[in-house]
């Protein structure tokens, strides 16, 4: 298994291009199960999860390319995908597919839509807390779904085709609200969707299937009404820049100090996170190309903050921001509230030194001078990205075990710290 070895104490200085999107990368490449059509995405992330949802796809008969590089295509550009979904052979997603993703769940209500059955693993338990599938169900259901667990699996079946529906969520989900719209846009009639979850990737997915010939208003809002299709037809669209890997990369140049351009990021993506940085003392500038993130001489401030849906703080920065006040002097706090065991981070930093203590769904971080290197363990993919930023704070040498964590979601993240002045070197085994 390959670790990740970083020798502490050097400022980050240059250029960071931003990748497409991951979590918005998964279910546009889901979409292409609506149409017959070819779905062309491009900036998507060469990433583990991405290749992997890419063979669950081919499963279900869709033929998936990659185009190659062009002449004169920078190094670090996304990919460009092909998806082609003309027959769906198989309309199962099998446990042993299904249970290393958990997005691909989500192909449960595209299925549903154009094949009117679907046979879709629960996805397994994850480290990050229970993660059920409730609201997924329940807004299926009201589309006309019949609902049935047998044996691990959801069995889902609309004989006459999904029809529209009224769901108000009692709780925001991404994965949910993914899932509800990708099925209502070729379901018979009007879908209203109250409390739908405003994180931009599905604004993004929203504006692919517009283009694709769905009917959505409210795009980007928490209601959104959907007069279904008989049809969608193919399109071209392209990933937006991933704003989770942004905010990763502005902490890691807050925590070491230096000044770096992140290329291609777009500041509007995640405004509650650079306001809190901003509030700390980092200096973050909007430029056209991308955002510039400075920290030179001067200790930040400690921080109070609580993951929130979007446009709140988002729970896949916390750790990443925990990370970052374990040298800042004084007391910060940041709460959970997504989540319920999302502090897997907190006893791998207490190995590099951190100050951390835990109660409930609370942290409190007291600020120590110096972090020291260890042997540390990735346990989930943001809280590796938080291991990574305690190394380049820490003094000496860290090793992050575990590290396919962190490949299913950080495009050459080592390639891209290293060009900036990173000590990191991958140890294959
Ligand atoms: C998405 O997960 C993201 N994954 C997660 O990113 C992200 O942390 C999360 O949204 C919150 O922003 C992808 O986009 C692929 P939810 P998802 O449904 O959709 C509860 C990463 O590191 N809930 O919004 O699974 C749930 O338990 C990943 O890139 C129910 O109770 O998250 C949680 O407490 C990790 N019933 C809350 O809702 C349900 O049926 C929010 O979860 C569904 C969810």
């Amino acid at each position: 298994m390959d670790r990740i070895k970083i020798t502490g104490g050097q400022r980050l200085n240059g250029t960071i291009p931003i990748s497409g999107a991951k979590n918005a990368a998964l279910p546009l490449m889901i979409a292409a199960l609506l149409t017959p059509d070819r779905l062309t995405l491009k900036n998507v992330p060469n990433l583990a999860d991405v290749m992997n949802l890419g063979r669950i796809l081919r499963n279900h008969g869709v033929d998936f390319s990659i185009a190659g590089k062009r002449p004169g295509q920078a190094e670090m550009q996304g990919e460009t995908f092909h998806l082609t979904a003309r027959d769906i052979v198989d309309t199962t997603a099998p446990y042993e597919m299904v249970s290393k993703m958990r997005a691909s769940f989500w192909v449960l209500g595209p299925l549903l839509a154009r094949c009117h059955e679907a046979r879709v693993s629960l996805p397994g338990g994850c480290a990050i807390g229970t993660r059920p599938v409730d609201l997924h169900l329940d807004g299926l259901r009201a589309l006309g779904a019949q609902i049935d667990l047998e044996d691990g699996y959801v069995v889902a079946k609309a004989p006459g085709g999904l029809t529209g529906g009224h769901i108000i969520f009692p709780k925001v989900s991404v994965g949910a609200t993914h899932n509800v719209l990708m099925a209502a846009v070729l379901a018979k009639g009007e879908t209203l969707i109250e409390n739908a979850a405003r994180e931009p990737e599905i604004g993004d997915v929203a504006n692919c299937l517009v283009k694709m010939g769905a009917k959505i208003d409210g795009i980007n809002t928490a209601t959104l009404r959907i007069e279904g299709v008989p049809y969608l037809e193919g399109a071209v669209h392209t990933v937006l820049p991933d704003r989770i890997e942004t905010g990763t990369y502005a902490m890691a140049v807050a925590a070491t100090g230096g000044e770096v351009l992140l290329e291609g990021a777009r500041a509007d993506l995640l405004e509650e996170a650079l306001d809190v940085l901003e509030k700390a003392g980092v200096s973050i500038e909007r430029t056209n190309h991308g955002i510039k993130v400075a920290k030179n001489g001067q200790d930040l401030q400690p921080v109070d903050v609580e993951t929130r849906p979007y446009p709140g703080f988002p729970t896949d920065l916390q750790a990443q921001l925990m990370a970052l006040m374990t040298r800042v002097p004084g007391r910060s706090r940041i709460r959970e509230t997504i989540f319920e065991n999302r502090f897997m981070h907190v006893q791998e930093l207490a190995r590099l030194g951190a100050k951390i203590s835990l109660e409930g769904d609370t942290a409190t971080i007291t600020g120590v001078p110096q972090l020291r290197g260890a042997q540390v363990m990735a346990t989930d993919l943001r809280a590796s990205a938080s291991l990574v930023i305690g190394g380049l704070m820490a003094q000496g040498d860290t090793i992050i075990n575990r590290v396919y964590h962190l490949d299913r979601g950080f495009e050459r993240l080592e390639q891209k710290l290293e060009r900036c002045g990173a000590q990191i070197t991958r140890l294959s085994e």
